[in-house]
């Protein structure tokens, strides 16, 4: 099958043959239909996050299932998946007490090296990133690493809810648990950040603030239910924050993945608020914060994938979608091959751009 290989931080993507193993016992092979690119891989191809190489990157995809292991029970062949990073094991403490996004259990994400390789070459294992490796035809990926939605569901629409949309509208519901007439400010209106605000939207927030330097978004945003807009290029976000809201926001949504941006989502709070970090910021990068804030029960606290709990969650969504109160169809800005995939990236840089959605042929 095709995929596409990074080999080399800072390189482009290359597309190239990598032969897919055979599912073992919980293991699903999945034929891609669609996958959106988000930010997460553009970090690891500019090596502000590492991972060891050669790897298949990807992780906001959906498919159809063509092959099942002996022992899954969740899917069957012909199934139509969203598939999730956050591939839990079902018995650990997290998983347990409910943050199945937690789990971290080593038996349903193999290390790199560990076990037959799932995607390998001539040459030897490609890695498979965050358990999927969306960049490709086909993934093979743990049973818990999908969901299996209606068929009525467009399925490069699907795609965004694996990773964007899961993120921002978890990040409101489930992280920051967002409640009707609430305020809140969304700094970052990429794929993640649209879906925030979306997601505040459904939670009846009140005022929904959007934030972007790129003042061409403000349309967009709005369509996603922002009531206000600032173009960040212009003017200071937390001032104009605290102007339009009389003193600040109840929850603030980081998704850029900037110490700056941290900073002001903190900075921006009333009393009592809290502000999310969803964005990646660099390994090693530390952010700064007033410690006399802390007196006014401000909290700052991180967002990862949304705290969700994907195979109650993605099914929901979907539904959200085919009633029209997600807006998917506005989040994708170019459906593209696999072969431009560094197009994608690049226009992602320039900040102009919702989502780019590669769709596979049938
Ligand atoms: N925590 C998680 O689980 C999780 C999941 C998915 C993505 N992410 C991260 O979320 C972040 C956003 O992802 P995305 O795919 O939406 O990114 P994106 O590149 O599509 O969007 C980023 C947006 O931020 C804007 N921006 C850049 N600098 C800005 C600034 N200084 N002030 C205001 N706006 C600015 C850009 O114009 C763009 O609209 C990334 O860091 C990504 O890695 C985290
Ligand atoms: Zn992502
Ligand atoms: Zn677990």
């Amino acid at each position: 099958m095709r995929a596409a290989v990074l080999r080399e931080v800072g390189q482009p993507l290359s597309i190239e043959d990598v032969t897919i193993g055979k599912p073992g016992p919980h293991e699903v092979l999945v034929r891609t239909v669609a996958a959106g690119v988000c930010h997460s891989d553009l970090h690891f191809i500019e090596g502000s996050y590492k991972f060891p190489l050669p790897v298949v990157l990807g992780h906001e995809s959906a498919g159809v299932v063509e092959q099942v292991g002996d022992e899954v029970r969740t899917v069957q062949v012909g199934d139509h998946v969203i598939t999730c990073l956050s591939v839990f094991c079902g018995h650990c403490e997290d998983c347990l007490t409910g943050h199945l996004s937690l789990c971290r259990n080593p038996e349903v994400r193999p290390a790199p090296g560990a076990g037959p390789p799932r995607l390998s070459q001539p040459a030897g294992p490609v890695n498979q990133f965050a358990s999927l490796s969306s960049f490709a035809e086909q993934m093979l990926i743990h049973e818990h690493a999908c969901v299996a939605i209606r068929k009525d569901m467009p399925l490069d629409r699907a795609a965004l809810i694996g990773c964007g949309v899961t993120t921002g509208v978890g990040a409101v519901i489930h992280t920051s648990k967002v409640r009707p007439g609430e305020s809140v400010a969304v700094i970052g209106c990429g794929g993640v950040g649209l879906a925030a605000i979306n997601g505040a939207a459904i939670a009846g927030a009140g005022r929904i603030i959007a934030i972007d330097t790129a003042g061409s978004k403000e349309n967009l945003v709005r369509h996603f239910g922002a009531t206000d807009f600032i173009d960040a290029s212009k003017d200071d976000p937390v001032a104009k924050v605290m102007e339009l809201t009389g003193g600040g926001v109840q929850h603030s949504f980081e998704a850029i993945g900037l110490a700056k941006t941290a900073e002001q989502a903190f900075n921006m709070l009333r009393r009592g608020g809290v502000a999310n970090i969803i964005g990646m910021i660099p390994v090693g990068q530390t952010i700064s914060l007033m410690g006399a804030a802390f007196l006014g029960e401000k909290r700052i606290q991180g967002s990862s994938m949304g705290s969700n709990r994907f195979p109650v969650d993605m099914p929901r969504f979907v539904d959200f979608y085919l009633d029209g109160r997600l807006k998917l169809d506005e989040m994708i800005s170019r459906r593209i091959k696999l072969e431009d995939i560094n197009e994608a990236f690049a226009e992602m840089k320039t900040g102009q751009i919702a989502r780019s959605v590669i769709t596979f042929d049938a």
